[in-house]
């Protein structure tokens, strides 16, 4: 069984709330009624009610009338809500009016209902962009204890068994921070690699990644790396995890043997973490594209409860896929 169809069979056994505040977007519609069909969560649907049932109708999904629907226009805990939105984010400067507004958006009102109990976990995006997606999970939700900086990983499932896990790897920071201090990297390497346990099922051994192997080339962005690399050491003595490395080093066992002989990770690391946002999120695309990987995600770490953002080119396919990931973290 893949593992994607393992995380399925794991999340109808234990069916979590799922609130998708896109409700009104036809391919989310279209995951929701599978992903209903399949019972892999308990979903909510915010929108327009009607809008929302006249869509389904036109599309055939029977199974969307299983779902949940919250109409913000309408909905009985609109000024609770609103009052707990304020008396977070007073302190900031929102006033009461702003709050009763924004409690109005559906990306505010997920975030919201997560906060007061109302659901397990959220997944937007097709339609939104990455900031719109994050800024009232940051807000609202916020991190994990212990945990400052929230990431993005996707797991890559590459036609290629003789790296990672037998083809599958975790890549991060791939979606959420432009340029992360040394701290921060070495937090998203903490994440990361309790996603790769967590999530992919498997025991990480974690690259930082650079374009230097243990000194090779001499540059500050190298300093943050290896910085990086004895901080995430030093917050968790018991991971496995070495840098800096480049690529090859980290994956290929004949250039590790050169290049940085003796470490536990180089030539067989199944969780890369890039330097920066530009290379992690570079990175990921080229490999899905070049090589039939299917990449999976981003799935945010770090965050005090599963809130996934999805690319706006997403496929339906792809929205089922991390609803079971999403209703995966919430269990
Ligand atoms: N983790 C946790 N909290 C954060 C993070 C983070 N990584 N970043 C910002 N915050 C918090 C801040 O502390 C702040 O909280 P506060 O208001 O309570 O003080 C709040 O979020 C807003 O912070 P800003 O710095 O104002 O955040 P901003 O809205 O400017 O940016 C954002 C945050 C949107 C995530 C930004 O970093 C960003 O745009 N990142 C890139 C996203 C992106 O475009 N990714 C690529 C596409 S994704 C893909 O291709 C799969």
């Amino acid at each position: 069984m893949s593992l994607l169809d393992q995380m399925k069979k794991r999340a109808s056994a234990n069916p979590r709330r799922i609130v998708l505040p896109e409700g009104t977007e036809l391919r989310t519609l279209k995951a929701a009624d599978i992903t209903l069909k399949e019972k892999t969560a308990k979903l909510i649907l915010i929108g327009n009610r009607a809008r929302i049932l006249q869509l389904a109708a036109e599309n055939g999904l029977t199974h969307v009338e299983a779902a949940t629907i919250v109409d913000p226009e309408t909905h009985p805990l609109m000024d609770h809500y609103a009052d707990m939105l304020y008396e977070m984010r007073k302190m900031k400067g929102m006033t009461p009016g702003e709050a009763a507004q924004l409690a109005r958006n559906p990306l505010y009102l997920s975030c919201l209902m997560i906060k007061n109990g109302d659901a397990d976990g959220e997944l937007a995006g097709a339609q939104n962009t990455t900031g719109d997606v994050l800024r009232p999970a940051f807000q609202i939700v916020k991190t994990k204890l212990g945990i400052s900086v929230v990431s993005g990983a996707f797991l890559m499932f590459t036609p290629t068994p003789q790296y990672g896990e037998n083809g599958l790897l975790v890549f991060a920071d791939c979606a959420v921070n432009p340029n992360p201090s040394a701290k921060e990297l070495a937090e998203i390497a903490l994440s990361t690699a309790e996603t790769a346990k967590a999530i992919a099922g498997f025991e990480p051994r974690v690259a930082m990644l650079s374009f230097s192997t243990k000194g090779s080339a001499k540059h500050e962005l190298v300093d943050k790396v290896t910085e990086a690399t004895r901080l995430a050491r030093e917050m968790n003595p018991s991971l496995t995890i070495d840098g800096e490395l480049q690529a090859d080093a980290a994956l290929v066992a004949s250039v590790a043997a050169g290049k940085a002989p003796g470490s536990e990770v180089a030539g067989k690391a199944n969780v890369l973490v890039f330097p920066d946002l530009q290379a992690g999120n570079i990175g990921y695309k080229l490999v899905e594209r070049f090589s039939g990987t299917q990449a999976v995600g981003p799935v945010l770490q770090g965050m005090a409860a599963p809130i996934n953002d999805l690319s706006r080119g997403c496929s339906v396919e792809d929205i089922v896929n991390m609803i079971a990931i999403t209703a995966n973290q919430a269990i």
